[in-house]
């Protein structure tokens, strides 16, 4: 058995600290063989930066997904591609004239991973003026053209359930794991499709508890009572949580035996 954790949305420096103070004791627990998180929120909540990808990986992370956050530190994200390619992948329907690839494939207990990123379309087309293709379409061309693989795990970075099940149940039996991301709150949905892939709407978040997805509650409010685009301030303050999934494999066939969430909540550490 091929044993994965994968974290949700790591927001900021409090889900930096959240990884660095729960990953020693979550690896010996789940005995896993790949750790991988969205860093899309990992740089004071919005992007990516060397820096901070490069604590997930002191902390233990082994690989990086991401979604449409992930080009907000423009000036860095060509660099930062660059520097951690095969560590790092972004959403393999955004525009090709992006940085980075959307798609590696890994070497996990002798075996070909291949991780795939994708983004979806339902209230996620307008950030990028409809440039998003569709993902439906973008797996499957993946599964044509990507290197022969044993295993293949797909971080659907996604907004709406609906699309995000329907998503689950299309690649039900192509893939291992359609993990959903970008919600920042954990559903209560994981479990095993009739055709062997593992599945949840979304992972959760890893970041400040007493928040409103890892922003201040005050700022998070203000948008809502003022009906404008305010300011949003990223909370580092009090309680931390940490959302994510083990995905058990099978070795021989490549299909999910298991998944199961978590959510760990525990004391501010020192930041
Ligand atoms: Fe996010
Ligand atoms: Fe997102």
């Amino acid at each position: 058995m091929i044993r994965i954790l994968f974290f949700g949305d790591v927001v900021g420096k409090a889900g930096r600290a959240g990884l660095r103070t729960t990953l020693p004791e979550l690896r010996e627990e789940f005995k896993s063989d790949l750790i991988v998180a969205n860093a899309e929120n990992v740089a004071h909540g919005v992007g990516i930066t060397l820096k901070t990808a490069n604590e997930l990986f002191a902390s233990g992370v082994d690989f990086l997904t991401s979604g449409n956050h992930v080009f907000d530190r423009k000036e860095q994200t060509a660099e930062v591609f660059e520097v951690l390619s095969g560590r790092l992948i972004r959403p393999a329907n955004f525009p090709d004239s992006y940085p980075g690839k959307g798609w590696e494939q890994i070497s996990v207990q002798g075996k070909k991973l291949l991780m795939v990123n994708l983004n979806a379309q339902v209230f996620m087309e307008k950030q990028f003026s409809g440039e998003i293709r569709s993902p439906f379409i973008t797996l499957d061309r993946i599964l044509q053209t990507a290197p022969k693989s044993d295993i293949i795990i797909v971080d659907f970075h996604s907004e709406a359930t609906s699309e995000k099940r329907g998503f689950g149940f299309y690649a039900d039996g192509k893939v291992a794991a359609v993990v959903g991301t970008h919600t920042h709150v954990q559903t209560a949905d994981a479990q095993v499709l009739p055709q062997g892939t593992a599945y949840i709407s979304d992972v959760g978040m890893c970041g400040a508890r007493q928040s409103v997805l890892g922003v201040k509650t005050e700022s998070a409010l203000n948008r809502f009572l003022t009906g404008e685009r305010t300011a949003l301030e990223v909370e580092e303050a009090g309680e931390i949580e940490v959302g994510a999934v083990l995905i058990e494999i099978d070795h021989a066939s490549g299909k999910a035996k298991h998944i199961q969430s978590f959510l760990r909540v525990f004391p501010a550490p020192v930041l």
